[in-house]
């Protein structure tokens, strides 16, 4: 398996990157008290010292009373848990690594097992948990105007601390996907809408306010996935024009590279064509873009989670993809996660010392 067109070099405004491998933002929740700790630093240098050519974080949650559900998922705001990202990104750089934060609200989410609450309501745009099911409030317009805000403080921190880029996390069913998505968006105010397009003015008025705080040079990414952890199957945008009408307004806000989040890569968005989502996203914004979902692995990451060892597959596919240029990098999620030397196995064509993922791999972080 050679693969020596992902380790080309990549450049977009300032960052610059040393492959097209990404390593994929994994929720590690080993933060206490929202604070990484040293572990955690050395957890991401040794991706870096394994060829990751950008490290996006685990969702690191932004500076509002209910942006989590976890005690130990990191914050991105306070002086403790900026003082740890200070030496993640310090000992990242000390191996060569670059990185960005991935910025996160979770919205309106369900209590762990733990029964942790945060001090205040979950928040969202109508109070929905799941389409039907109260479990927060809705945002008033100051909750709202408070938020932004705080994507775009922690942004401008992120910035200040050392970081290359950041990642805002609009996907997968949290709080700014909340906002897109029909279900979860019942709003009647300027927020809501019938149209996918009206309901992006959230997001819009957050990669606004981010860009203002970072610059014009300061690369942003932003993450979407047309499923949700509450319905696999949702899709926001089931045409390329409703797609288009979503995305180009977010570009126009700021967005330079979209993370299009697919639990399986291969999968076509739309029927008549075999382009992906990051494939389709690329062609209507003519932004870079970031593919993402079972690269290297036989099974998507949720079939792990139920059990479900994944092992390790061929990348010609997505080669074949890369080659067409479809996107411009490739994340890895679970590989990177139980192998820190995955890219320079790949780099250096070592394929049989790949290994399969198990979920025993999230009990540790190492
Ligand atoms: C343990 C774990 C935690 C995750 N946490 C996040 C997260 O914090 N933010 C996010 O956008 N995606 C998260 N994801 C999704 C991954 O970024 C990625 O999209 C998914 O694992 C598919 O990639 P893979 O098949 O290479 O693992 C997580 C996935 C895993 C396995």
């Amino acid at each position: 398996m050679t693969a020596q067109q992902l380790f080309q070099p990549f450049r977009l405004k300032s960052l610059e990157l040393k492959n097209r491998i990404v390593m994929a933002p994994m929720t590690r929740s080993f933060s206490p008290e929202g604070v990484p700790t040293p572990k955690v630093a050395a957890y991401y240098a040794s991706r870096a010292e394994g060829e990751v050519g950008l490290i996006v974080s685990e969702g690191t949650v932004v500076n509002r009373p209910a942006s989590s559900n976890d005690p130990n998922i990191p914050h991105f705001y306070g002086e403790r848990p900026l003082a740890g990202w200070k030496a993640v990104i310090d000992k990242v750089h000390a191996v060569g690594g670059v990185m960005a934060p991935q910025l996160w609200h979770m919205g309106v989410v369900a209590a762990k097992p733990s029964g942790w609450l945060p001090p205040a309501p979950f928040e969202g745009p109508s109070g929905y948990v799941v389409p039907g099911k109260i479990g927060g409030v809705a945002m008033t317009e100051d909750d709202i105007s408070e938020t932004v805000w705080a994507f775009a403080q922690a942004a401008a921190d992120a910035k200040t601390l050392g970081f290359s880029a950041v990642e805002i996390h609009g996907a997968h069913g949290y709080l700014i996907d909340q906002f897109f998505w029909h279900p979860t968006n019942q709003r009647i105010d300027g927020y809501g809408g019938q149209t996918l397009a009206e309901r992006t003015r959230f997001a819009v008025e957050i990669i606004r306010a981010v860009r203002k705080a970072v610059g014009p040079d300061f690369p942003i990414s932003l993450r979407i996935s047309q499923w949700k952890l509450q319905d696999y199957a949702a899709k926001l945008a089931t045409t390329p024009q409703e797609m288009e009408a979503w995305l180009v307004p977010l570009a126009e806000a700021g967005v330079d590279l979209f993370h299009c989040s697919q639990r399986r890569f291969w999968d076509p968005e739309f029927t008549g064509s075999d382009l992906n989502f990051a494939g389709w996203a690329k062609k209507l914004t003519g932004k870079s873009t970031i593919t993402v979902g079972s690269v290297g692995l036989s099974g998507d990451f949720l079939a792990a989670f139920q059990g479900e060892t994944s092992t390790p597959r061929s990348l010609d596919e997505l080669l074949r993809r890369f080659d067409r240029g479809d996107f411009d990098l490739v994340a890895v999620g679970r590989p990177l996660l139980a192998d820190a030397g995955w890219s320079r196995k790949i780099h250096e064509g070592r394929s049989s010392e790949l290994t399969s993922f198990s979920k025993e791999a999230l009990a540790t972080l190492s």
